[in-house]
């Protein structure tokens, strides 16, 4: 599933390990902890492929947690872009875990952030700027704005 993953355009942005500071009360990986690592994942995944690091959470969509993770497990997070549009940027994030032991692999969470970039606090679009066409050809662009 890992390879499946990957060939959907999907990358390997981190990779975690649950440990005991994780969990919840009965040894699963807490929710908060998680939405946490995919807030931050999503965030170094989105400046590195736009260049521009003012940016702030506006939503997570699709919060549905679909299977544990346990103590000492390799939690893997995946991103890939879903939109953009004047001043927003929606990254399509996966966690999956790796079970080496049985090679299994099971999807904990697939969902959707979007990011605004700021300037001077106040929304700014960003992706119509000069600066931002500079940095990216038309192909590029075009491939990164799915919708
Ligand atoms: C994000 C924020 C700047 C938006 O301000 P706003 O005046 O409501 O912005 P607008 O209505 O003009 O929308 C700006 C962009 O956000 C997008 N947006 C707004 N609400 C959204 C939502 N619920 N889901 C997805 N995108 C959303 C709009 O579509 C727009 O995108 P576009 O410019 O690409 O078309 C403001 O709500 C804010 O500062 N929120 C707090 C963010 C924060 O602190 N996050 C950290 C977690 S505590």
């Amino acid at each position: 599933m890992e390879n499946d993953v990957l060939n959907e355009n999907f990358e390997i942005v981190t990779r975690r390990l649950v440990l005991p500071r994780d969990l919840n009360g009965h040894g699963n990986l807490y929710g908060g902890s998680m939405l946490s690592w995919i807030d931050e994942s999503s965030y170094l995944y989105a400046i590195e492929k736009i260049g521009y690091t003012n940016m702030v959470t506006v939503s997570l969509e699709n919060v549905r947690f679909r299977s544990p993770a346990k103590m000492g497990d390799s939690v893997i997070i995946l991103c890939r872009i879903h939109q953009i549009k004047s001043s927003s940027i929606t990254i399509q994030t996966k966690a999956i875990v790796h079970d080496t032991k049985t090679n299994q692999i099971s999807e904990i969470i697939d969902c959707f952030i979007t990011f605004v970039c700021l300037k001077e606090g106040k929304p700014f679009p960003y992706f119509k700027t000069e600066e931002f066409k500079a940095k990216f050809n038309q192909k590029d662009i075009n491939d990164l704005i799915l919708k």
